[in-house]
């Protein structure tokens, strides 16, 4: 099956990388039953960069469209359900976009 993927690129302070890492563990669970998501990887750098990779995978680009426009988005970014805000970790973040074009 074809794939959209979509990749959260996030800069973090050199040494924050387990936090963010803990934050994402902590909403692994959000995710479930969002249409249209097949799944994530949260991907830490091995080689001294600072950008950890959220690697997503959707079954289309309406899904993914649809799941930024919710309030599931907030939810699964703790923007929601009356928790108190946390500052954030990451000090940037970039949003790519690929598609699969062959595999080996
Ligand atoms: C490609 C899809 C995604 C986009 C565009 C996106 C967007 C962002 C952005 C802009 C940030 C940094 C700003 C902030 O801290 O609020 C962030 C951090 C974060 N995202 Fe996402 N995200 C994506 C996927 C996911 C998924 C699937 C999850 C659920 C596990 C998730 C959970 C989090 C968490 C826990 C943080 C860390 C917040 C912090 O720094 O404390 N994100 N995301």
């Amino acid at each position: 099956m074809s794939s959209v993927i979509k990749i959260n690129a996030i800069t973090v302070p050199e040494d924050s990388g387990d936090q963010l890492g803990e934050r994402f563990a902590a909403r692994r669970e959000s995710m479930q039953g969002t249409p249209g998501f097949q799944g994530f990887e949260l991907l830490q750098p091995t080689d001294g960069r600072t950008s950890w990779l959220v690697v997503t995978r959707w079954d289309s680009e309406e899904d993914f469209e649809n799941w930024r426009n919710s309030e599931s988005f907030g939810a699964s970014h703790g923007h929601s359900g009356g928790e108190a805000p946390k500052r954030p970790v990451g000090m940037s973040s970039e949003l790519w976009s690929y598609t699969v074009f062959t595999t080996g």
